[in-house]
């Protein structure tokens, strides 16, 4: 399936300046690599990527992350846009149930139907997540989306 032309998927050279915008908006980069990008979608401006936006498939679970838009940009609706486009991927993929984890944007995602719940009670499938082990800390909030 193809991506959406206004939000597309990066491309190989998008890898630096997309761990560049995460490591300015304070998201973990440790864990990604051009495979990894492959359920990720991008906003560009010419050549530049304003946002971002990732998926992590995992089974019938999907681990939504690495949401950031360029200071410059943000309250345009850009993040709104982008996670309802991984939202339709991740349905398409047979996702029913995302997850994240928030350090900062917990009001962000519960306006856009996302639920807090323990980090205990995620499924096992997202707790061998490098974010989950190692790359968020304890006191990262926990949310959930089931899927229409
Ligand atoms: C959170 C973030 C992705 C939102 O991007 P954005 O493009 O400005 O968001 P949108 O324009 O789609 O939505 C704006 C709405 O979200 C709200 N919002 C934006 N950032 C928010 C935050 N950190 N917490 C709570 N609400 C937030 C705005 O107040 C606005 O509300 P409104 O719709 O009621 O007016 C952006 O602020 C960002 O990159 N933050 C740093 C990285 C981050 O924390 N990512 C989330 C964890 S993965």
């Amino acid at each position: 399936m193809n991506a959406p032309r206004e939000y597309p998927r990066p491309t190989v050279g998008d890898f630096a300046p997309i761990t560049a915008l995460l490591g300015a908006s304070g998201l973990p980069t440790a864990d990604l690599s051009l495979p990894a990008l492959a359920h990720f979608r991008v906003s560009r401006d010419g050549e530049r990527i304003v946002a971002v936006a990732g998926l992590q498939p995992l089974g019938s679970a999907g681990l939504l992350r690495s949401v950031a838009v360029a200071p410059d940009r943000r309250g345009t609706g850009l993040a709104t846009r982008l996670v309802a486009a991984l939202e339709a991927e991740a349905t398409r993929l047979g996702i029913h149930t995302l997850y994240l984890l928030t350090n900062t944007a917990e009001r962000f995602f519960a306006a856009r139907g996302y639920t807090v719940l323990p980090r205990a009670a995620a499924p096992a499938a997202l707790k061998e997540t490098a974010e989950f082990r190692q790359l968020c800390p304890d006191s990262a909030v926990c949310m959930q989306k089931v899927l229409a």
